[in-house]
C-alpha cells in the first residue's frame, strides 16, 4: 500500500473507533486545568500507530508515541478536538501528516461525524472525498468568514488571545470557534472559511491541514508573515487574497 493510502486507512480506522464510542461513557483525565485526554485519544493513537508502523517510518504522536522530528516521519494528532469529544459535541478529527523534517509531504484529516476525508499530497493537490479543493475567492476581510481557537493556557494568559480576537471581530464578517484546528484548516482549504488564525498550536495540530491549504492554493504563515514552521506556535492560514490584511492585524499580537 502506498503511504497516502496507508495514512487514509489509519484515519478512517481511528474515525470508526471515535464514532462507535461517541457520546458513550468513557474515561477522561486532565493533562492540565482545561486540557483533557480521553481513553479514545489514547486508543486512537495506538490504532493509528499500529497501521502506520507498516511503513517502517518513525512516528511522533501527541499522546504516547514519540520520535525525533527529523528526516521522514509521521506526525499524528489522533483526535483533534478532544474537548468537543469529551462533551459529545460532534466536531473532531484524526489528523496525520508525513513529514520531511519541517515540510509536510502528505496530509490526511478525517471529519468523522460528517464522513469527510480530506487529503493532500505535496505538488499533487488537495481533495475532499476525491473532489479537488480550491480556497475561496473572497478578496475583502470585511466579507470574510474566519475561524480561530483558544489555547489551553488562556486562563493564565488571555491578553494576546482576546486582543487578536477583538481586532478580527471588528474587521471580519464573522468568526467561528468550532474547536478543532485541523478542521479549521481543512475548511480554509475547501473554501468554507476564508481564513484562520491561532496563537498556541502544536505541530500535530497544523501539519496536515497546512498542506491541505497550500495544495488548495491558499497561503500559510506565522503571525509575522514568515513561512510556516510546524514548531512556531502561531499561525495564519487564508485563501491568499486576505492574507496581507490578516497579517496586518495578527502581527500586533505575536506572543
Ligand atoms: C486543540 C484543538 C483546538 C485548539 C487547541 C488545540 P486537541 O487540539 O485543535 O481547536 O484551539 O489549541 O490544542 O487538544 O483537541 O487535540
Ligand atoms: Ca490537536
Ligand atoms: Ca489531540
Amino acid at each position: 500500500m502506498n503511504l497516502l493510502e496507508l495514512a487514509k486507512s489509519a484515519a478512517l480506522a481511528a474515525g470508526r473507533l471515535q464514532r462507535e464510542n461517541f457520546s458513550q461513557k468513557i474515561s477522561i483525565r486532565h493533562k492540565g486545568e482545561i486540557d483533557l485526554v480521553t481513553e479514545i485519544d489514547l486508543a486512537s493513537e495506538r490504532l493509528i500507530s499500529d497501521i502506520l508502523a507498516l511503513s517502517g517510518l518513525p512516528i511522533l504522536g501527541e499522546e504516547e508515541v514519540k520520535t525525533k522530528p527529523q528526516g521522514t516521519y509521521w506526525l499524528v494528532d489522533p483526535l483533534d478536538g478532544t474537548t468537543n469529544y469529551a462533551h459529545g459535541f460532534p466536531w473532531f478529527a484524526p489528523s496525520i501528516a508525513l513529514m520531511q523534517d519541517k515540510i509536510p509531504l502528505l496530509g490526511v484529516v478525517y471529519h468523522v461525524m460528517m464522513d469527510e476525508l480530506f487529503w493532500a499530497e505535496k505538488g499533487q493537490g488537495a481533495f475532499l472525498n476525491g473532489r479537488p479543493l480550491k480556497v475561496s475567492a473572497q478578496e475583502s476581510l470585511s466579507q470574510a468568514l474566519l475561524a480561530t481557537g483558544f489555547p489551553y493556557n488562556v486562563h493564565d494568559q488571555p491578553e494576546p488571545v482576546v486582543g487578536a480576537f477583538r481586532a478580527f471581530l471588528v474587521r471580519a464578517q464573522g468568526i467561528r470557534r468550532a474547536g478543532a484546528a485541523a478542521l479549521d484548516l481543512a475548511y480554509v482549504a475547501c473554501g468554507r472559511l476564508d481564513g484562520f488564525w491561532e496563537i498556541l498550536l502544536k505541530p500535530w495540530d497544523t501539519a496536515a491541514g497546512v498542506l491541505l491549504v497550500r495544495e488548495a492554493k491558499g497561503q500559510v504563515s506565522d503571525f509575522l508573515g514568515q513561512p510556516y514552521d510546524p514548531f512556531v506556535p502561531h499561525i495564519v492560514a487564508s485563501n491568499g487574497k486576505i492574507h496581507a490584511e490578516m497579517i496586518s492585524i495578527a502581527s500586533s499580537y505575536t506572543p
